[in-house]
């Protein structure tokens, strides 16, 4: 798996650079092997560049304050997963992978946050677990007192609601009760 090696490569550069950590991304490609152990390339390399966009262009906390939705705002999670697709397109094109390749991995982080095809429900699904065990609680660190409680509740909530699979909702169940205790206190 050439690219996805390439592509780790690539994030783990950007993280050094931006002083942050990938274990969200590293973690999410563990639960798209779990949660489908024929995973193609294409949806590893998705899984693991997925946050790219946050990684490279950072989170504008004042936007997130402005806006009602918070980080349920659909030009907000409309800009994360299409500017995500547009960095790692990029990047595969330059290292000289398929166009169609390319594009599959493309689509796959531009539908990360809402599914709606198999692969993509798999990819969203598994972003969900690697949320509760490794981003949740700095998460909500972090985010209630930049942006307040229910905004970071809402978003809590909707990471666990919006899970496709029974497997990864069971998974996921008690750290998402555990995250709404911690939230309310
Ligand atoms: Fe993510």
């Amino acid at each position: 798996m050439k690219y996805l090696e390439l592509t780790k490569q690539f994030i783990k550069s950007k993280a050094d650079e931006k002083g942050k950590k990938i274990d969200h991304l590293q973690n999410t490609l563990h639960w798209v092997k779990q949660l489908d152990p024929q995973a193609d390339e294409a949806l590893q390399i998705a899984a693991f560049a997925h946050d790219v966009s946050r990684l490279v262009l950072g989170v504008d906390i004042s936007e997130l304050k402005e806006n009602k939705k918070g980080f349920l705002d659909v030009e907000h999670m409309r800009e994360h997963q299409e500017k995500g697709a547009e960095i790692i397109t990029k990047y595969l094109l330059e290292k000289g992978a398929d166009k169609e390749f390319v594009s599959d991995v493309g689509q796959l982080i531009s539908f990360h946050e809402v599914g709606g095809t198999p692969r993509a429900d798999i990819l969203k699904d598994a972003d969900s677990i690697s949320f509760f065990e490794t981003n949740a609680e700095d998460f909500i660190k972090k985010f209630v007192p930049l942006v307040g409680k229910e905004k970071v509740e809402d978003k809590i909530t909707w990471m666990f609601a919006r899970i496709s699979l029974d497997k990864a909702r069971d998974i996921v169940r008690d750290m998402y009760k555990e995250c709404i205790k911690k939230c309310r206190k």
